[in-house]
């Protein structure tokens, strides 16, 4: 897997970003090398299907789905309609040797995503916190479209603690999930610019909690710091289903 200058899709996202005019696209290129490292770690032989939960108008799993020449399916999961549009988009665009079934839907209304996949979120964790946890007198959108109002917003929501969160959150996992499962967390450009490392601490600390929770059921996971990054990884089904791992903890990957 070659993943310099040549590495396949390079070109394209380069070219995709100045296109939409997207400045300073290498960090980004770096996210999307990274994704294609730990999904060939949680799966050398990727299966059929890599299901991507509330993808937005990001594209870092697309790309990388093509370094690693991937020839599946990607299915794109998000209740915004105009954002699976747009993954449809840069899928023709960019011609990958895999297919994109785009669904318009609540994750939380998948039951089950089928055991022959990968389940993977990008900068997920807070979205899903976000939608399951409302604000009094301040909307999801006026939140996420303005820095002291997304600070207050999410103060608020810290303030509830982690074991709220985690107590709400964990069932949704673990009743859906059998599959291989990969997640993330990050300080994103928006909550580098705005100093909001509060919260990125307080979802750090939410995947190790739910981390332990998904081990203590039975399904061995592991969180990889790497770097500033902090990524949850949970292994097929139960525990006797899989072979030996470590169990959860911190490790440096
Ligand atoms: C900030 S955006 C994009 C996040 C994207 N994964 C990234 O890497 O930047 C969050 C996305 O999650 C979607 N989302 C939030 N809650 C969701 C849910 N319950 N079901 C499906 N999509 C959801 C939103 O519609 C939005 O497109």
């Amino acid at each position: 897997m070659t993943m310099g200058p040549a590495a396949p899709g390079r070109e394209a996202f380069y070219r995709l970003c100045e296109l939409v005019d997207y400045s300073d696209p290498a960090p980004m290129w770096s996210r999307i090398c990274a994704w294609s490292e730990m999904l060939r770690r949680v799966g050398p032989n990727l299966p059929p299907r890599i299901v991507e939960l509330g993808s937005g108008y990001s594209f870092k799993i697309l790309f990388a789905l093509n370094i690693l020449e991937y020839s599946g399916e990607l299915e794109v999961v998000d209740i915004d309609v105009d954002s699976l549009d747009a993954q449809a988009q840069v899928h023709r665009f960019l011609g990958p040797g895999f297919s994109l079934k785009i669904s318009p839907q609540d994750v939380l209304e998948r039951r089950s995503v089928g055991l022959i996949c990968i389940v993977a979120g990008n900068h997920f964790v807070d979205d899903l916190i976000a939608d399951q946890f409302s604000v009094r007198g301040l909307s999801y959108d006026d939140a996420y479209s303005d820095p002291d109002l997304h600070r207050r917003y999410w103060s608020e929501i810290v303030a509830l603690g982690e074991e709220e969160i985690v107590r709400h959150l964990a069932p949704i996992v673990l009743g859906r999930c059998h599959a291989p499962l990969l997640l993330n967390n990050y300080a994103s450009r928006f909550e580098q610019a705005h100093g909001l490392e509060e919260k990125v601490h307080f979802i750090n600390s939410v995947m190790d909690r739910l981390a332990e929770r998904l081990t203590t059921a039975g399904h061995p996971t592991e969180i990889l710091a790497r770097g500033g990054d902090v990524w949850l990884c949970k292994g097929r089904g139960p525990i006797e289903q899989q072979s030996a791992r470590a169990p959860s903890g911190r490790s440096e990957g």
